[in-house]
């Protein structure tokens, strides 16, 4: 079965043809940060514009890449939310247009199951049971996937998504958006306990989590000693990495021992981060936890993961699916 995938929910434009749920035979992603850097973070009116001006585009490159056609496609899978309201109902609109050009089925996808299931396109991945973080620009969560249609919320961010608290801090710091990659090669070069950044609701029995008083801390150093340069600032990014990377995994690896879950997935684009990776991967091995890491393209936003995700709720008969789906800006698992 070859699946279409679209995705629109933010400032990525993506598609992406995928044989069975499990192999990328195209993954185009169009990315719009040149446009949204000039003003520090997403506008979304702009996102909307360009993803109108750019999903057929990249559809069409998708299905070339993939060498195959618009007949061959068998099931479209959208992104429905969660997300920008006018950036999704550009994706929409697509894949119901095209589903219905094609005469095929078209289902909607939510864009946080997608981040899971991005794994199942990883060379190496688990069944349910288990454990999924999903860290991104929006996100902070920990679910226990329990089967394919079955995730169930153990926790979540109060305040900032790990990915906000990186960029939130990159902006401080006067570092480009998005600023998490940047942060991360940075860090490479310094200290990571240089500074002692607050672990927010780290060292607590929940497994919430907050990071708006790391941003504050960051903030009143910067306001004391001023926006640091070469090595010092490579030095605070490695202390404030530390710090996000630290409570993330501590958590995740606790989370999957109090619910006996033996195999964890890491997701959305935060887990491209290297300091969080590795730490994962050793807290994972010392507790006996199995830990799936996918390789970094199928961390950040893109449509492979979206036409994955799309194939299980196919295959399950789940809704949201046929040309009434519409975009859900707030849809929550
Ligand atoms: O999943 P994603 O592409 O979009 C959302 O669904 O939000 O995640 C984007 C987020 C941004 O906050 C970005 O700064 C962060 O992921 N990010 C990283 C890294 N790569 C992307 N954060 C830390 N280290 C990275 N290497
Ligand atoms: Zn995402």
């Amino acid at each position: 079965m070859l699946v279409l995938g679209i995705e629109t929910s933010c400032d990525e434009t993506a598609a992406a043809v995928v044989r069975d749920g499990r192999e990328r035979l195209s993954d185009v992603v169009s990315s719009q940060v040149e446009i949204h850097r000039e003003w520090g973070g997403v506008v979304p009116e702009l996102a909307s514009r360009s993803h109108m001006r750019r999903v057929l585009p990249v559809v069409d490159r998708a299905l070339h890449e993939a060498g195959v056609e618009l007949a061959d496609i068998d099931l479209f899978a959208v992104t429905c939310g969660p997300g920008l309201v006018g950036a999704l109902l550009v994706g929409v609109q697509a894949a119901k247009a095209l589903a219905w050009a094609a005469g095929k089925p078209v289902v909607g996808v939510n864009h946080l199951e997608g981040h899971i299931w991005a794994i199942r396109l990883a060379e190496r991945h688990p069944e349910p049971p288990f454990l999924g973080l999903v860290v991104s620009g929006g996100h902070t969560s920990l679910y226990a996937v329990e089967g394919e249609g079955d995730l169930r919320l153990l926790g979540q961010t109060l305040d900032d998504a790990a990915g906000e608290a990186f960029d939130k801090v990159a902006k401080l710091l006067g570092l480009p958006y998005p600023g998490g990659v940047v942060i991360d090669r940075l860090a490479a070069e310094g200290d990571a306990e240089a500074i002692h950044f607050p672990r927010g609701l780290g060292r607590k029995p929940t497994l919430d989590f907050s990071f708006s008083g790391l941003k504050t801390a960051v903030l009143y150093h910067v306001k004391k000693n001023g926006i640091p340069q070469g090595r010092e600032l490579a030095d605070l990014c490695a202390s404030v990495q530390e710090a996000i990377a630290d409570v993330l995994s501590e958590k995740a690896i606790r989370a999957a021992r109090e619910h006996g879950l033996g195999r964890l997935v890491l997701a959305g684009g935060v887990a491209a981060n290297s300091r969080l990776r590795a730490l994962v991967k050793e807290r994972g091995e010392a507790a006996g936890i199995e830990v799936f890491l996918p390789p970094k393209s199928l961390c950040t936003d893109n449509a492979a993961m979206i036409a994955a995700a799309g194939y299980l709720r196919h295959r399950r008969g789940l809704a949201p699916s046929g040309l009434a789906i519409n975009a859900d800006p707030a849809w929550r698992l």
